[in-house]
């Protein structure tokens, strides 16, 4: 059974303030795009996770925990606990999502494997188990599970698991930089409420931007570089200073919107059309500002069996 699973990025991050779980509230605009990884669960003597980069691929998965301590295995055995089964599994995880990039990738590993131990210990025409209650269940595993799960473009609230799906008309083409080494997301958050604090600033409650939803569902590219918005970004900035020269040379080359992604340190350029983004795509190599350069279009569907 093998589950392709999408990247995302925020096309708007609102992180509002502090919760007493240490969550932050959040309006979180998330958008699946064409950068898979795939997952492949096949019946075993015990539950295994193996994971290498995809063919093609540079991501480095030298950080991914194989094993337990993998999310996705985490992912089957919650599966096999719904369904009264043993997690037999042997999860072979293919990766082109950056590791650690602010795209997700722990996370659409785990939604894909929630959605092929499901199919694989439950082949009834009627399921035991929706998609809801995949995205349910995912949503134990990490804020970002239950959107991998569902994709396309959706707002999400609370954690940012609470998932609402969002009109949006026609493809948008993005040109990602990949950078060396991840940043950690809840070093991330730490900094962000740090630089908060030193400002002085009270966190306000975010609200999703009027601006962003009318350009999704008008396929207006201009409007939504316009309105991409992420509240992680100066965090991530501060954190890994070398992002701001990778943002600023999108922007010169071309580029109509251009954000750091979620935690970051993945950077995102919106291009107008497909020939844009080649285009940008070629120049942003030239220019040796990041590690690679991958083109994808949005939005895409969630984790879908192949
Ligand atoms: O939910 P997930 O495990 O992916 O979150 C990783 C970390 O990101 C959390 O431990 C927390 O530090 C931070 N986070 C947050 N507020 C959110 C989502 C994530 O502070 N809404």
């Amino acid at each position: 059974m093998t589950v392709r699973v999408p990247a995302k990025v925020n096309l708007q991050l609102g992180v509002g303030p502090i919760r007493d779980d240490g969550y932050h509230d959040l309006v979180n605009v998330f958008h699946a795009v064409s950068l898979f990884d795939e997952v492949t669960a096949e019946p075993a003597r015990e539950l295994a996770v193996s994971v290498q980069a995809a063919p093609h691929s540079r991501v480095d998965v030298a950080g991914v925990p194989t094993g337990d301590g993998n999310l996705a295995a985490k992912a089957a055995r919650l599966v096999a606990a719904r369904l009264g089964v043993q997690p037999r599994v042997a999860l072979r995880i293919r990766k082109a999502i950056p590791v650690a990039g602010g795209m997700a990738g722990g996370s659409a590993d785990a939604a894909a494997a929630l959605v092929a131990c499901a199919r694989l210990w439950d082949d009834r025409e009627q399921p035991v188990l929706s998609r809801d209650d995949l995205m349910e269940i995912g949503a134990d595993l990490g804020s970002d599970v239950p959107f991998a799960v569902l994709g396309g473009t959706a707002v999400g609230v609370g954690r940012g698991e609470r998932l609402t799906p969002a009109l949006t008309r026609g493809t948008f083409h993005w040109v990602f930089a990949t950078a060396d080494g991840g940043l950690s997301t809840p070093a991330v958050y730490g900094e962000c409420d740090r630089l908060r604090l030193a400002a002085g600033e009270t966190a306000a409650w975010p609200a999703v931007s009027a601006e962003l939803m009318t350009a999704l569902a008008t396929g207006d590219a201009k409007g939504l570089g316009g309105a991409l918005s992420n509240d992680l970004q100066p965090a991530a900035l501060s954190l890994r200073p070398s992002l701001r020269r990778t943002i600023d040379a999108g922007r010169d080359l071309g580029a109509i919107g251009a954000l750091v992604s979620g935690s970051g340190p993945t950077c995102a350029f919106l291009a107008e059309d497909a020939e844009d983004a080649a285009d940008l795509a070629d120049a942003l190599h030239g220019a040796g500002v990041a590690e690679q350069i991958v083109r994808a279009s949005g939005p895409v569907p969630g984790a879908t069996v192949i």
